[in-house]
């Protein structure tokens, strides 16, 4: 049994294999949060015997009576509502009968089942029936009568403990929930660090660890998406933690819409982690009878260190979160128009450039924007899902068929959330897209964002990408969104405070419906590169644009920010021509190559101009990502440096049964006379040999480990004394100093 009821206690257990999870209910009714960490037997109340002081200025409930000792402003909470007396931040306001915040929450029941559960129209975390347990805890507010139920779901194996709330209102008056965050966690002690993933477009993800000290650290999205500027994964690490070893624990949003995060250190030192639904425009309205289903976060403990915590969210999500026929097969190789052709392009062009990639072992063409509607720059267009037949030069339906013809699948580019005004969609449905009557919108890539928190706009957009998607054999889908929202109105006449939640409600409903009609379609996550990089869309694509930066040194920085909460199985990264688009730098083919591999290998570049050698270089790139394609993506992911600190970023790749390992390092930096570089593995057998694969150097595993993999010597100039008969000059391969190198080491059995 995962989840225990101690009835002489008063507790409630929840254990995975290697994390025990503890709550009391008190005398009061009360649910305090006892402990969260390695696991552990007995009870933990233990910890809270010297918390009962009288505290100035922290208000006791009324029914603690003289005792001024008990002050919900001090105990650890599992759900701290306004209206205890606690003056940190809260989980849950409602605004009762449209005018009071001030709720009086206790519990009332709970219920155990051998299963975990579902949440209507939101994704979630699935698990089969001996996998999982859920628990139901339910808590009652007598005077507005209103029901919380908070559910959690425990996935022993993987370490993973979920949570979402349920708002049932059973009275008879309409209330609004002005704030909800499902998760929160009390630490009574402790110092901690608090890891968040902040960054732009072009430049997502980049790692940050800052002390919790006193007061609050919040981040999160005001954008109606998850966003580029702060991803909706944090991690809460003891001051010593790190990659391999220490206590950590981590909060990852299922959800795409905007989220709030914060952590809080208070006057006694207690430190409050939270994750939950941006509270800015939020303001539910519950009429009497309904339910309110909120977001599940989803929660991970490890006691050795950071690079375990990775592992466990990868596992849960790879098996338990990511569905479809993809979710654990190779993906097919895919090459994308976009970066070489941008809007400029006809049915000619993709058949030669899918003709060039087929010769080079890839193994689809996707189609990117500019395909429909009047759509040749990105100004207007957009929202009109007819194939342009006249720019492609046939109908889709030849043109899919000419590309299967040589043995090649083919994708498309759909952007359905959005809309220029310069399209007959707009004209004919301008009150479909959010604009403040009296007001004059604020543009995205000078396009407005359609109300998919009305059903009739899912419905028609639904419609719309069916009749395209039924054109032919299409494969592939990546799906696109390119512009925070604003000007939240719905013309539907909804109360704008439930208009941005269910937004995502409609997003989520569309996106069901299209999986569940197109079984076989691969679909990829995609806002402009990564900025809906989160759990709740891997729900639905197995697969996320990373970034619109292709260059292979800030995808080092970018991907390895990215890996801290999600599989790499989870990360599309394409080989892309240089001097690359977004930085102008210079990197061979071979580290382009490299990088790319540290995800799901695409090509995004026009293959008609590579030099024989480098087509040549591209087909030894296929061959060595599907020799190792089955082991990156069900293997344990390591991180071996952190580039931000280091001067080479490194990666590696284990077999479960630690038989094999492709390692992976990138030059960042280069310098004159050098130091060598030493590499330390992780997560090999120890006392035993590993051999490379291709060079047959024989490595002692702990050496590996303890020493590390000194890297070469990187040089792009020649020293004169060594060169004293050709002169020095500098080596003629542009982009030397970002060298990379990958190893295959097999374990040697003897
Ligand atoms: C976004 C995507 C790009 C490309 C363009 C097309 O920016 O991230 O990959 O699809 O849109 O307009």
């Amino acid at each position: 049994m995962a989840i225990l009821f101690d009835g002489n206690q008063n507790t409630l257990t929840l254990h995975t294999n290697h994390s025990t999870y503890q709550m009391k209910i008190d005398p009061l009714g009360f649910v305090l949060h006892l402990y969260y960490g390695k696991s552990s037997v007995g009870c933990m109340d233990y910890l809270l015997m010297h918390s009962y002081q009288d505290r100035g200025f922290s208000g006791n409930p009324y029914d603690a009576e003289e005792d001024r000792t008990y002050s919900m402003d001090v105990l650890p909470q599992e759900f701290p509502y306004h209206g205890t007396g606690d003056y940190r931040s809260p989980a849950l306001i409602i605004k009762n009968n449209g005018n009071f915040c001030g709720s009086d929450f206790r519990y009332k029941s709970h219920r155990i089942t051998n299963e975990k559960y579902h949440i209507k129209g939101l994704p979630a975390v699935y698990a089969e029936k001996e996998e999982a347990e859920t628990l139901e805890i339910f808590l009652e507010d007598r005077v507005s009568n209103i029901e919380v139920c908070l559910l959690y779901g425990v996935l022993p194996k993987y370490d993973i403990i979920t949570r979402s709330v349920r708002v049932v209102n059973q009275g008879g008056n309409k209330i609004y929930l002005e704030k909800l965050l499902p998760a929160t966690l009390d630490f009574v002690s402790g110092d901690y660090d608090f890891i968040t993933f902040y960054g732009r477009h072009n430049k997502e993800r980049n790692f940050q660890r800052v002390p919790v000290v006193h007061g609050v650290h919040q981040i999160g999205s005001r954008r109606g998406t998850s966003s580029h500027q702060y991803n909706p994964f944090v991690i809460l690490a003891e001051r010593n933690a790190d990659e391999e070893n220490g206590s950590c624990y981590a909060m990852s949003f299922l959800y795409s819409g905007g989220f709030q995060c914060q952590v809080e250190k208070d006057q006694f030192n207690l430190t409050r982690l939270q994750m939950g639904l941006q509270e800015e425009l939020f303001e539910y309205p519950l009429e009497p009878g309904e339910v309110f289903y909120s977001p599940e976060v989803v929660m991970s403990y490890s006691s050795q260190g950071i690079g375990q915590l990775s592992r466990n969210i990868h596992k849960c999500y790879r098996h338990n979160l990511c569905r479809g026929k993809y979710k654990e097969i190779p993906r097919p190789l895919l090459v994308n128009n976009w970066e070489s052709t941008m809007f400029d392009f006809n049915g000619d062009l993709l058949y030669g450039l899918a003709k060039d990639a087929s010769a080079l072992g890839i193994e689809m063409l996707v189609m990117d924007d500019g395909w429909f509607g009047t759509r040749n720059d990105d100004t207007s267009g957009l929202g009109d899902w007819q194939v342009n037949e006249e720019k492609l030069g046939e109908p889709l339906e030849s043109l899919i068929q000419k590309i299967n013809g040589l043995g090649m699948k083919f994708g498309i580019w759909v952007e359905p959330e959005c809309v220029n005004e310069n399209s007959r969609l707009y004209r004919e449905h301008p009150d479909w897209a959010f604009q403040i009557p009296g007001k004059r919108p604020v543009r995205g890539r000078g396009q407005l964002m359609l109300d998919f928190s009305r059903k009739e706009v899912v419905d028609y957009l639904f419609g719309q990408i069916c009749n395209v998607l039924d054109k032919g054999n299409i494969e592939y889908v990546k799906w696109d969104m390119n512009r925070s929202f604003y000007d939240i109105y719905s013309n539907g006449g909804k109360e704008q405070g439930r208009v941005l939640h269910d937004y995502i409600l409609g997003l989520y409903d569309f996106l069901e419906r299209l999986i569940t009609r197109y079984p076989n379609i691969l679909f990829e996550g995609c806002s402009g590169g990564g900025g809906r990089f989160d759990a709740g869309m891997l729900y639905y694509t197995p697969q996320i644009w990373c970034s619109d930066n292709t260059d292979a040194i800030d995808r080092v920085f970018i991907q390895y920010g990215t890996s801290f909460g999600y599989p790499i199985s989870s990360i599309a990264s394409h080989v892309s021509a240089v001097p690359n688009q977004q930085t102008s730098r210079m990197v061979s083919l071979h580290t382009r190559g490299v990088t790319a591999m540290g995800g799901v290998l695409g090509y995004e570049l026009d293959l008609r101009e590579l030099t024989e050698d480098e087509k040549e270089e591209v087909r030894q790139q296929v061959k060595t990502y599907h020799k190792y394609e089955a082991l990156v993506q069900n293997g344990d992911y390591y991180r071996l440096t952190n580039p931000f600190e280091n001067q080479a970023g490194a990666w590696a790749v284990v077999a479960e049964d630690k038989s094999e390992v492709l390692v992976s390092a990138v030059s960042l930096e280069c310098h004159g006379n050098a130091p060598i570089v030493y590499i330390k593995l992780q997560g090999l057998k120890s006392r035993c040999i590993y051999r490379d694969t291709e060079s047959g150097q024989e490595y002692p595993s702990d050496a590996l480990m303890g020493a590390g993999m000194p890297l070469p010597m990187i040089n792009t100039y020649v020293a004169p004394m060594q060169t004293e008969n050709e002169g020095a000059k500098p080596l003629p391969v542009v982009g030397q100093e970002h060298q990379a190198w990958q190893w295959h080491l097999e374990l040697v059995e003897k």
